[in-house]
């Protein structure tokens, strides 16, 4: 048996080549051989959600998954969503302003979670973004601060396409676009 593994992982727009254990979870990965600390690690069971990121913009379990399994997918960890200069993104920044948290461990599976599932579903009603929220565990915050953040994003994002849209030019008249 192969005790290690040459991995090539894709994380937040860079490649990594990494010589592996075949069963090291992509979360120890992260955490450990890349050092993004921001994915969190709770219950290394699949329950709490705490390690969440996207793998193809899908939420997924990092400690449920080998990394050798997400060799060619886009990996993004809560570190892509600041800027580069270390501003906020708009969905941190709605969870700061809702107070949509409180010891702040669950918080990077959250953002992840709401990151992908809004871009999949940017019409998302409150009562949907109640029951995704259903899946991560949060000790703290009684979910209801959070779900306003998510909210909150959503008609802010919402808002700001509409408006994107109001002032878009009129296509000229014998415009194929
Ligand atoms: S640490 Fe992965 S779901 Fe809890
Ligand atoms: S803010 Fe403490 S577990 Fe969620």
């Amino acid at each position: 048996m192969t005790d290690v593994a040459l991995v090539e992982l894709h994380v937040n727009g860079e490649r990594h080549d990494l010589a592996i254990p075949p069963r090291r979870t992509l979360a120890d990965v992260l955490r450990h051989d890349l050092g993004l600390t921001g994915t969190h690690v709770g219950c290394e069971h699949g329950i709490c959600g705490a390690c969440t990121v996207l793998v193809d913009g899908a939420p997924a379990r990092a400690c449920l998954l080998f990394a050798i399994q997400v060799e060619n997918a886009e990996i993004r960890t809560v570190e892509s969503l600041a800027d580069p200069d270390g501003g906020l993104s708009d969905l941190q920044q709605c969870f700061s302003e809702h107070h949509g948290l409180q010891c702040g461990f669950c918080t990077p599976g959250f953002l992840m979670l709401a990151e992908g599932y809004l871009a999949e579903e940017p019409e998302a009603t409150r009562e949907e973004i109640r029951e995704v929220v259903a899946s991560n565990l949060c000790r703290c915050t009684g979910y209801q601060t959070i779900t306003d953040a998510i909210d909150d994003c959503a008609s802010r994002r919402r808002a700001a396409l509409q408006a994107a849209l109001d002032t878009a030019p009129e296509p000229t008249a014998g415009s194929t676009a």
